[in-house]
């Protein structure tokens, strides 16, 4: 699709809805396109595949799969708590469609539908922030990226714990 046929795009034209299974393959090439060279697909199949999803949605304009969302399922395990943590992965929109508010759309619709009272994601230090994702200088959550700028937490201040993830995740 050209690039100026988005121009005109309102934000009441972005449909968003939960993934079926049918809607893997176009899924896969979206999720393709964004991160290229990137291989999110293999990523994206092995936590399918373990059933560690918590949800997908994807983004639609004028019928077309244009943006995905996934949640996968993570929690803390602390000294005096365990909590959920879900984490934001992958998300990722067509490159032809970027910069007109999907990713913003779905981040918000995922947070509506799931309700995490903690979440996190691994992504943008200047991207995530508007959606209330923090990084924590002091590293209360011990996982592999605690000390990355990148590793941002979303809800109340989150008690000390590790994060137990799928390996997928860890391994990525
Ligand atoms: C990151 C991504 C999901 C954002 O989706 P989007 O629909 O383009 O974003 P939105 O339209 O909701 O928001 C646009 C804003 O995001 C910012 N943004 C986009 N990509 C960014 C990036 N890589 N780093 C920081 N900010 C980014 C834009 O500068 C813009 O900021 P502004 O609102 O202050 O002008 C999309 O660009 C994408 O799929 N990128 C490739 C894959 C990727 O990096 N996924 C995220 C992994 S953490």
């Amino acid at each position: 699709m050209a690039k100026g046929m988005c121009k005109d795009m309102r934000r009441q034209d972005i449909h968003i809805r939960p993934a079926t299974r049918s809607d893997h393959g176009a899924i896969d090439i979206l999720t393709h396109a964004a991160f290229a060279p990137e291989d999110v697909v293999t990523f994206l199949n092995a936590l399918r595949s373990e059933k560690a999803l918590l949800g997908e949605w994807v983004a639609q304009v004028q019928g077309n799969i244009v943006g995905h969302i996934s949640f996968t399922d993570a929690r803390v395990e602390g000294p005096a708590a365990r909590y959920p943590m879900p984490m934001l992965t992958p998300l990722s929109v067509d490159p032809i469609w970027q910069g007109q508010g999907i990713g913003a759309s779905l981040v918000r619709h995922a947070h509506g539908q799931l309700r995490p009272a903690h979440s996190c994601v691994l992504g943008h230090p200047d991207y995530y922030p508007r959606f209330g994702y923090v990084h924590y200088a002091h590293r209360p959550i011990d996982c592999p990226w605690a000390q990355h700028s990148a590793f941002m937490i979303r809800g109340p201040r989150p008690m000390p714990g590790r994060l137990r993830i799928s390996e997928t995740v860890l391994t990525a």
